[in-house]
């Protein structure tokens, strides 16, 4: 196929359109192109510490070689991956809710990919369906739908004059969604947005999704990052006893800091099962028309640090750790923002949890932030809070009042 004077790349470049780029994706390449030394990465969500890098965790390391020990085999596990590492996900995000042993589940490369093999599952289920996205939300879910031929529609969530939700606006459009259709939701430390639901607020949206037959969908990143491992997923529980079906994509790029090892799980929860079986059976359906075989070590190390009383005390310091040095330089900002601006503007900043906040600012203002001062931050103006140290907060803070 490919001797001399054969073109195939010719019909290839007929058939293929360019794609619209990420932009979270596109400044990370951006980033690494600025050749500045004095540059700022607030773009891609990616924990780093105070020398800027994005360490192994401590009990990953452990769980590593433990692993490199004992791992005897590298055959194929199953198409729904390792199941201890899906009942110990499972463990970590419901404990304490009332339907938890109602379920089923099969790791995923990432939240992205539980994501991903989820929509797949539902598109089967009802071609028709809608799924209902907050605006703003993380810009991989419309894309992803998009690509799927999903229709999906946005409900309002974020009062840019408050800096909080817009819980009232973001009920009255879910009034609209239809028997069937999917609401999409952030377990916590919303993507972009940092503003989140209160546990009363988790409450009535079970409400809505009880009456009206709508199914949540909860892709939960960040469970750690905002008050802690608990705290983050009070809401998420407390739906899970109210709702009859739920479905829950996470990730444990964040919390366990495997970004790149793809660590994700998707879980279903009813009671009726007849239905788990059948869900059961179409994950692994899904999976083997995708992928086959989700990536075992990731979730192998997970499971091996939850299952392990040392490792994972270590492992809840470790995300503790993180976490205060989040709320840390988040409060550090906001101080310094108003120290820089003389104003309260920025103020909505301590209100927010996890590694993300929008600064309202425009996009000329976040181009200028990027040209004039080496700050890269997504088009949104949002920014990773978690890629700030004490020097960039105040770097960040006076080229803000600049700008202004
Ligand atoms: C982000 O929003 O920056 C992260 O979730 C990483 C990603 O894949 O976009």
């Amino acid at each position: 196929y490919f001797i001399e004077g054969h073109v195939p790349i010719e019909a290839i470049n007929k058939l293929l359109k360019e794609q619209p780029a990420d932009n979270i994706i596109a400044l990370m390449g951006q980033f690494a192109s600025d050749n500045r030394a004095t540059k700022v990465d607030l773009g891609v969500g990616v924990y780093k510490n105070q020398s800027g890098v994005t360490p192994i965790m401590g009990a990953v390391k452990k769980a590593q070689a433990l692993l490199l020990e004992s791992q005897v085999s590298k055959s194929y596990v199953g198409l729904l991956g390792n199941l201890n590492f899906v009942q110990s996900m499972k463990n970590l995000i419901l404990s304490d809710s009332l339907r938890s042993e109602n379920f089923v589940g099969a790791q995923a490369p990432g939240g992205t990919g539980s994501l991903h093999q989820m929509f797949l599952l539902l598109r089967a289920a009802n071609p028709n369906i809608t799924v209902w996205i907050s605006n703003p939300t993380w810009p991989n879910h419309p894309s992803m739908l998009r690509h799927l031929g999903i229709e999906f529609r946005y409900y309002r969530y974020f009062s840019e004059e408050t800096g909080s939700t817009d819980f009232d606006g973001m009920m009255s459009d879910l009034a609209e969604a239809k028997c069937n259709d999917v609401i999409l939701l952030h377990g916590c430390c919303h993507n972009p947005t940092g503003a989140n639901l209160s546990v009363g607020e988790w409450d009535s949206i079970s409400q809505l999704c009880l009456k009206n037959e709508i199914i949540p969908l909860v892709d939960l990143a960040y469970q750690g990052f905002g008050d802690g491992l608990e705290e983050d997923v009070l809401g998420l529980r407390r739906m899970a006893g109210l709702v009859p079906e739920l479905i829950i994509a996470a990730s444990c790029s964040k919390n366990f800091g495997l970004y790149r090892d793809r660590v994700g799980v998707a879980l279903y929860l009813n009671e009726d099962k007849k239905v788990l079986s059948l869900t059961s059976d179409n994950l692994k359906s899904v999976n083997r028309l995708t992928y086959s075989f989700p990536p075992d070590w990731g979730a192998t190390v997970v499971s091996t640090i939850l299952n392990d009383s040392g490792l994972r005390a270590d492992w809840n310091e470790e995300v503790q750790d993180i976490r205060s040095s989040i709320t840390h330089l988040r409060l550090g900002l906001r101080d310094a923002l108003k120290r820089a601006t003389n104003s309260d503007r920025f103020a909505f900043l301590g209100e927010h949890k996890g590694m993300f906040s929008r600064l309202g600012l425009t996009k000329g203002q976040v181009d200028l932030l990027r040209k004039d001062h080496a700050i890269y931050m997504v088009g949104d103006s949002r920014i990773n809070i978690a890629g700030l140290n004490e020097k960039s907060v105040n770097v960040l803070a006076n080229a803000v009042a600049k700008i202004l």
